[in-house]
């Protein structure tokens, strides 16, 4: 087995007297997709927040390639390599859907936005390039505030894609989708892990996407990690059936 490429030591966070997080161990192997599961406020968007330095943890550490993270601000875990999609939209309106991820380009390389440079025509042929693969290019001009809702959530991964990062997490990428565009964001996913070598960090409660299509599974149940493995084995263990997917293993929302 080579060694993680994100990883968290004893990671807690409290807000206030409660304890979201509460000591998660975790180790995610470059080049997977690995699925975060759990019912309703397990903690899941709260981890996410402390690998990418949205959050401060309270203790414990999170590692990315071997380098100590815990605590660094979200911009200098994104150069680092670490990309976060939100469970909610941070789309602007106004911008075209193009403007919507050059913007991610230019600034992670430090330029300004101006319209007549040579790196700004570049940074534009590599946003479509994008878009094409995420299925977008004909609504390259459209204002992303125009857009459908499952088109918007696949604009912002496309965003996140675009600035080449090596680990992607993506919290609850399908929420609000169609089961098309559910199809449709799955297999974007699915390509761009195993072309790229891209690392993939998915939370979801589209118990099909995360049986479907991911190497690893960890479940979360009150800020603690009770199960994790290739989906098989979480599927069989008796503590995830009887706290998660009591509701019935064969598919679907499984909400608590
Ligand atoms: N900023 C905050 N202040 C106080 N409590 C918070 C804060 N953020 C999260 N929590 C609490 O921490 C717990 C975990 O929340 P979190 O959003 O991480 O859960 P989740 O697993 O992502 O849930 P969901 O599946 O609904 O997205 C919940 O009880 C939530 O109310
Ligand atoms: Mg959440």
């Amino acid at each position: 087995m080579s060694s993680p490429i994100l990883a968290t030591h004893r990671l807690v966070r409290d807000f206030g007297g409660f304890r979201a997080v509460d000591g998660v161990e975790l180790a995610i192997e470059p080049g997977t997709i690995h699925a975060l599961i759990g019912p309703n406020g397990a903690g899941k968007s709260t981890l996410f927040k402390l690998m990418t330095g949205v959050l401060r943890p309270t203790s414990g550490d999170v590692v990315l390639g071997g380098e100590s993270i815990g605590g660094k601000r979200a911009h200098a875990v994104a150069r680092r390599g670490l990309v976060q999609v939100f469970q909610l939209s941070s789309i602007c309106a106004r911008l075209t859907v193009v403007e919507s991820v050059m913007v991610g380009i230019v600034t992670m390389r430090h330029r300004s936005f101006d319209p007549v440079t040579l790196f700004h025509r570049r940074a534009r042929g590599e946003a479509l390039s994008v878009l094409d693969q995420a299925g977008l290019v004909d609504l390259a001009e459209a204002r992303a505030g125009k857009l459908s809702h499952g088109d918007q959530r696949a604009l912002e991964i496309a965003m996140a894609l675009a600035v080449r990062p090596s680990v992607l997490m993506l919290d609850e990428p399908t929420a609000g989708m169609s089961p098309a565009e559910t199809r449709a964001t799955a297999d974007l996913i699915v390509s761009e892990a195993r072309s790229r070598n891209l690392t993939v960090v998915l939370s979801e409660h589209d118990m099909d996407v995360v049986f479907g299509i991911s190497d690893r599974v960890t479940v979360l149940h009150q800020g603690r990690v009770i199960a994790g493995g290739t989906p098989g084995e979480v599927r069989a263990h008796p503590e995830v059936m009887a706290v998660y997917l009591g509701q019935g293993t064969d598919g679907g929302e499984v909400r608590s």
